[in-house]
């Protein structure tokens, strides 16, 4: 298929949607505005906008601490959203969802409720070379701290995991496997069906970090088969501060609380306190209520366009840019896996990231420059950055256009 067919087939009323999404019209120093930076987070519908504020106008109260009625519509309304993100990733219960600020924290959750009470000196954690930081330092940190080896799958040139190797990693000591859906650097599709058989083979837990999925892809964490599904709001079109994570209930039963204090408990006595099950007893505090609540929104709007839609659209944007920037020279996308999300992670030759980025700029384009919370990605692939273009179903294929010609103009100055 050439560009044209590809653009004749799309699958998406595009201006309808961004319709949808005031910021879109916005005008950068006179020219249109081009968000191209999905991946580090999105812009909302006005109808979370609109959601979020009603609820704060209309229906704000606390959540679980009281029996007015305010209180118990607020509690009705949070516990309606969880049951949105249970059916949203195909979660047996809303029971196993459970509230966090966000990807870091859920993995950091895991890492510490799962990790210091299941990883110990010579257990195994398999980690790979593609991670964020998120899903990198808190097993770096929690293998430290107990003298557990922290193993690493290593990635081909295309950016896809070399699951050989991954096979010869996993041991009876690997304890849980820990990756993403989808690289935020290279865009990669991960085979998180197949890690996950291998991984419980081996006897070992999978946490799968959805940050860079979940928004573009429709997920089954029971087709997956994995422990834990982490992912953050304010990727998908929700406020951010709010995010989450699935957890399986067996084996979330097993574990200590994370952050304790009010409402994660079931009694406190001065002498001891008897914990909440899940989801609970990992929510302690008055979480984000607000963020909660357009949570929901934006699942309720993207169920409304269709995750398959979405995955359809966004696929189509990728083969559309990967074709326009394959045509300028002196470029090179890093990492082009054959099962891949809209992410183009862009290198020039002649100019740093930090440039490219300053400059497009200049013409209303926004991408992320830098190592994207991915530095062994970076030391892999032998580049010190990247400028990445994350694409949304908002995003045209005029602006890829408009990318292209800009990403010209920078290469000829800097030639
Ligand atoms: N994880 C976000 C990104 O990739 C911040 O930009």
């Amino acid at each position: 298929m050439d560009n044209a067919e590809i653009m004749e087939k799309s699958s998406i009323d595009v201006e309808n949607i961004r319709a949808d999404f005031p910021v879109l019209s916005k005008q950068i120093g006179g020219k249109p505005f081009i968000y191209l930076d999905n991946g580090a987070t999105t812009q909302k519908p006005q109808a979370v906008i609109d959601r979020v504020s009603q609820f704060d106008s209309e229906e704000y109260g606390t959540v679980r601490r009281g029996s007015y009625r305010l209180c118990e519509r607020s509690t009705q309304l949070y516990e309606e959203a969880r049951q949105k993100v249970a059916d949203f990733l195909g979660a047996p219960t809303k029971q196993e969802i459970v509230f966090t600020s966000g990807t870091t924290q859920s993995i950091n959750l895991v890492a510490h409720s799962f990790g210091r009470k299941f990883v110990n000196a010579g257990d195994e954690v398999i980690i790979s070379n593609i991670e964020h930081h998120a899903n990198t330092v808190p097993w770096q940190v929690l293998c430290e701290e107990k003298g557990a080896k922290l193993k690493v799958i290593p990635v081909n040139d295309d950016g896809e995991l070399i699951m050989e190797e991954y096979d010869r990693l996993l041991t009876d000591k690997t304890r849980i496997v820990a990756v993403n859906h989808v690289s935020n650097v290279l865009g990669t599709i991960n085979p998180v069906k197949e890690i996950t058989v291998k991984a419980h083979k081996a006897g070992a837990k999978v946490l799968i970090d959805g940050a860079q999925s979940m928004p573009h892809m429709k997920v089954d964490v029971q087709d997956i088969g994995c422990d834990f599904y982490t992912f953050s709001g304010h990727k998908m079109y929700a406020p951010s501060g709010i995010g989450g994570m699935f957890g399986r209930m067996e084996v979330m039963e097993t574990m200590s609380p994370y952050v304790t204090g009010g409402d994660m408990i079931l009694q406190v006595t001065l002498e001891k306190t008897i914990f909440a099950k899940p989801p609970a007893r990992f929510e302690a505090g008055t979480p984000p209520i607000t963020q909660v609540i357009g949570l929901g929104a934006a699942i309720d709007y993207l169920n409304a366009i269709g995750m398959d839609k979405i995955f359809e659209y966004e696929k189509s944007l990728l083969d559309y840019g990967t074709r326009l920037l394959q045509g300028i020279d002196g470029l090179r996308i890093i990492g082009n896996a054959a099962d891949k999300a809209a992410i183009l992670s862009i290198y020039l030759e002649s100019a740093h990231p930090h440039d490219i980025i300053t400059m497009l700029d200049q013409d209303g384009i926004a991408l992320r420059g830098g190592h994207h919370c991915a530095q062994p990605t970076m030391i892999r692939f032998g580049v010190p950055a990247t400028a990445r273009a994350s694409m949304a179903f908002y995003n045209k294929f005029e602006e890829l256009d408009a990318l292209a010609e800009s990403l010209r103009k920078i290469i000829k100055f800097f030639s």
